[in-house]
C-alpha cells in the first residue's frame, strides 16, 4: 500500500490521531491488565477520551512498568498473534521485553523507510547495515525499513570492523546506518587499512541509538564526504523510525505522527508544557497491537517545534541528553553531549573520549580521557589539555581534569558508546 501520510493536512492528521488514540486507550485497556488496573486507579476510562489534549487525563507509563510485567506481561495480544520478540539490554536488571504482530512489524517497516527515504534513501540504493542485528531493534528495524522502500541491503550488523571497510569498499553501498560512534571506529579502520573514507561511495549516514552533536555531525561528513543525518527510536514504543531528520534541512527529527503521539512534560511537576519548551519526551502509541503503551516516558530531553520539510507533522529537536547520562557535579549539570562538543572544537584533540568518574577526598571530580589526533605534537597536546578546561569552565561551569591519551587507546564502540566509567569509591 502507498504511504500517502506525509500529504495529510492539519485536520486530517488531528482526526486519524484521535480516532487512533481513543482506538489504543480502549485496546490497552481492555486487554492488559496493567493498563485496567492503572485507569481504575487513576479514575479514568477510555470514553474520557473526548479529544487530543485529554490524553493528559491519562497515567504514564516507565520503563519500571515493563520490568515489572516481564517479560510478556504488557502484550494485549494472544501470544499466537506475536510475530517477533526484541528486548533492550539495559545496563542492570532484566531486559525490557516487547512484542510485535505481523501488522506491527508492517507498521515499522513502513515508518523506517519514509525515514530512510526523508534521509536521501531511494529503492535501488545499496545500504549498509551496521547496526546490531538480534535482540536490539537497530538491525532488523533498519533491515526491513530497506526493504520495504525497495533498497539493496547488507546486513552487516557490528562487529568485525576490517570485513565492514571491506565490505564497503567492495559491494559500494551509498548508505550506512549504523550509531555514531562506530562510525568512527569504521573511519578508524578505514585509515589503518589506508583506504580513503572520502574516497568511498557512502553518501548518506543515517546515526541514531545515542546522542551525538552537531559538532559531531561535522566531523563525520568532512571526513566521510557524505550528509549525515539523525534517527531516534526506542524499542518501548518501536524501534529505530519513530522520527527522522530530513536531508534537505538537517534541522531536527520530524515525528511520525500518524503511528507516535508526542507530548514534553516538566519532568518535576509533570504538567505538559507548551510547543517548544524543553523537557522529557513521552510516546503514545496509535497503532500499536501487541504492545499498546500509553505516556510513555522516555527520559529523553527534547523539545517540539512545528514542521519544516515535512510540514505535516512536527519536529523534535536533536536530543542531546536523556536524564539517566546527566552527571551532577558539585551540583552543576553536565550531559556528555556537552563535553563532546568542546572536545570537538580543539584541533588537536580526536572525538574518541571518556568521562571518568570519581572521588578526591569527599568531593567528586570528573576527568575528560581524550585521545590527542595523530598529527599532534607534545606541545600541541598540552595546550589542548588547557584549552579543553578552560573550554568546560566557561561552557559548562565546572572544573575538570584532563588527560590527553595516545591516539587509539580508548575502548572503541561496537554499537552504543559507553562515555561514562565510574571509579567513585562505593563505600
Ligand atoms: O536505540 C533504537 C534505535 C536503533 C534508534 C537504531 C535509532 C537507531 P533502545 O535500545 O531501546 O532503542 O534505546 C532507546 O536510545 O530512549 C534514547 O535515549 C537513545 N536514542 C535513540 N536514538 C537516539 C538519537 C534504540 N538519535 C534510547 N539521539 C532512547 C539520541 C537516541 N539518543
Amino acid at each position: 500500500m502507498k504511504d500517502t501520510a506525509e500529504k495529510l493536512s492539519a485536520d486530517e492528521l488531528a482526526a486519524l490521531q484521535l480516532e487512533r488514540l481513543q482506538w489504543t486507550l480502549r485496546h490497552a485497556y481492555a486487554n492488559v491488565h496493567f493498563y485496567t488496573k492503572k485507569f481504575d486507579e487513576t479514575g479514568v476510562h477510555p470514553d474520557d477520551c473526548k479529544e487530543l489534549a485529554d490524553l493528559a487525563k491519562f497515567p504514564f507509563t516507565t520503563k519500571a512498568d515493563l520490568r515489572d510485567n516481564y517479560p510478556f506481561g504488557m502484550f494485549a495480544v494472544p501470544q499466537d498473534q506475536v510475530r517477533r520478540i526484541h528486548a533492550s539490554s539495559g545496563t542492570t536488571g532484566k531486559p525490557t521485553v516487547v512484542g510485535y504482530t505481523e501488522q506491527d512489524i508492517d507498521t515499522w517497516a513502513t515508518v523506517m523507510a519514509r525515514s530512510i527515504r526523508a534521509a536521501g534513501g531511494r529503492p535501488g540504493h545499496k545500504v549498509h547495515v551496521a547496526y546490531g542485528y538480534g535482540l536490539f531493534t537497530g538491525g532488523l528495524g533498519a533491515h526491513y525499513g530497506a526493504e520495504k522502500l525497495g533498497c539493496t541491503v547488507i546486513p552487516a550488523s557490528g562487529g568485525m570492523t576490517a570485513r565492514q571497510v571491506q565490505l564497503i569498499t567492495d559491494f559500494q553501498p551509498e548508505i550506512i546506518m549504523v550509531t555514531p560512534s562506530y562510525m568512527l571506529t569504521l573511519l578508524d579502520e578505514f585509515e589503518r587499512q589506508g583506504v580513503d573514507p572520502r574516497a568511498s561511495s557512502l553518501k548518506v549516514g543515517i546515526f541514531g541509538a545515542e546522542p551525538w552533536t552537531e559538532q559531531m555531525r561535522a566531523e563525520i561528513e568532512e571526513r566521510f564526504a557524505l550528509d549525515a543525518v539523525d534517527i531516534y527510536g526506542l524499542s518501548e514504543v518501536m524501534g529505530p523510525g519513530v522520527a527522522q531528520e530530513c536531508v534537505e534541512t538537517k534541522d531536527g527529527l520530524h515525528i511520525w505522527e500518524d503511528h507516535f503521539f508526542p507530548e514534553v512534560i516538566d519532568p518535576f511537576s509533570e504538567e505538559v508544557l507548551p510547543s517548544g519548551a524543553q523537557g522529557e519526551l513521552l510516546f503514545t502509541s496509535l497503532t500499536k497491537q501487541a504492545l499498546p503503551i500509553i505516556r510513555y516516558r522516555t527520559r529523553d530531553l527534547t523539545r517540539l517545534m512545528p514542521g519544516t520539510a515535512r510540514p505535516a507533522f512536527r519536529r523534535m529537536e536533536k536530543v542531546t541528553g536523556r536524564s539517566d547520562d546527566l552527571i551532577i557535579l558539585r551540583g552543576v549539570n553536565v550531559f556528555p553531549t556537552q563535553i563532546e562538543e568542546i572536545v570537538l572544537r580543539v584541533d588537536a584533540l580526536s572525538p574518541h573520549f571518556q568521562l571518568v568518574r570519581s572521588t578526591r577526598g569527599r568531593l567528586d571530580h570528573l576527568t575528560v580521557r581524550v585521545e590527542a589526533r595523530h598529527d599532534a605534537t607534545t606541545d600541541a597536546r598540552t595546550a589542548a589539555a588547557a584549552v579543553l578546561i578552560a573550554g568546560v569552565k566557561d561552557g559548562v561551569g565546572v572544573t575538570v581534569g584532563v588527560e590527553v591519551v595516545e591516539p587509539d587507546t580508548l575502548e572503541r564502540s561496537v554499537g552504543k558508546m559507553r562515555r561514562v566509567i565510574d571509579e567513585r569509591d562505593k563505600t
